[in-house]
């Protein structure tokens, strides 16, 4: 990961509502739309009340594209299955953050030891002290504008003004790690996130529901960039 801010938002495509039957074609369609990143949904079916896909569909999509994944698992033990992950080719791996706390720490630093990029994620109802035991691991804070579990839901406002910019400013003033947000990215929304400074947008439906994503993609990074530059939050 890049010590520096990048000048634009980063758009993370998440498969989640994608065709999943053609699910190599679907991300080389992002891809092609101009995305930075595949944003990769994992879920357990115990963290969150839905089951998605677990590391062999990572390795077996990660040969379509040199794009970076980004893995964020909404499962209830991240410990277990990191070295999974890992060796399935995720540039970064974020979990949450409340998770049976003994794991965090040392899974934390092993993506790291890695030389991949780590990162938690807040639900919205957990506030950012939460992640404050754990500043000196953190690559990424994944700031969640939805309740984990499901693509389609409407962007929590009120969480993304209370925490966006108060998670950029905790997470590093000189920019050298990044805020995500996840959940409700849409050109609707994508003033408010950008007005929060944030560096990554997570969207899903918006892109694989939309005529063209390409548009979609290029809409909503201008929208982000220009409220983030005339945001005090840098
Ligand atoms: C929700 C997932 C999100 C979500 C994004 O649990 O973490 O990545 O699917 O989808 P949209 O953009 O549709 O909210
Ligand atoms: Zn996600």
């Amino acid at each position: 990961m890049s010590d520096r801010r990048p000048a634009s938002s980063l758009i993370a495509a998440s498969i989640l509502d994608s065709d999943l039957a053609a699910l190599g074609d679907e991300i080389r369609r992002a891809e092609a739309a101009g995305v930075d990143r595949i944003h990769l949904d994992v879920m357990d079916g115990h963290f969150v009340p839905n089951i998605t896909f677990g590391w062999k569909t990572i390795e077996a999509v990660r040969r379509i594209t040199a794009l970076p994944f980004d893995a964020h698992l909404m499962i209830s033990e991240p410990g277990r299955w990191i070295d999974r992950f890992l060796d399935a080719g995720c540039d970064s791996i974020t979990f949450h953050v409340e998770v049976e706390a003994s794991q965090t720490r040392p899974a934390l630093a092993r993506i790291r030891d890695a030389g991949r990029s780590a990162g938690l994620s807040v639900k919205p109802g957990t506030p950012l002290s939460a992640l404050d035991p754990y500043r000196d691991l953190l690559d990424i804070v994944l700031v969640m504008t939805v309740e984990p579990g499901f693509g389609g839901q409407s962007f929590m406002a009120d969480v993304a003004a209370a925490k966006l910019a108060p998670a950029r400013a905790w997470l590093d003033p000189d920019g050298a790690r990044e805020v995500q947000v996840d959940g409700g990215g849409r050109r609707d929304t994508a003033e408010a996130i950008g007005r929060g400074g944030t560096d990554v947008i997570v969207a899903g439906s918006a892109l694989y529901r939309a005529d063209d994503m390409a548009v979609e993609v290029a809409r909503i990074r201008s929208i982000a960039d220009a409220a983030r530059a005339a945001s005090p939050v840098r």
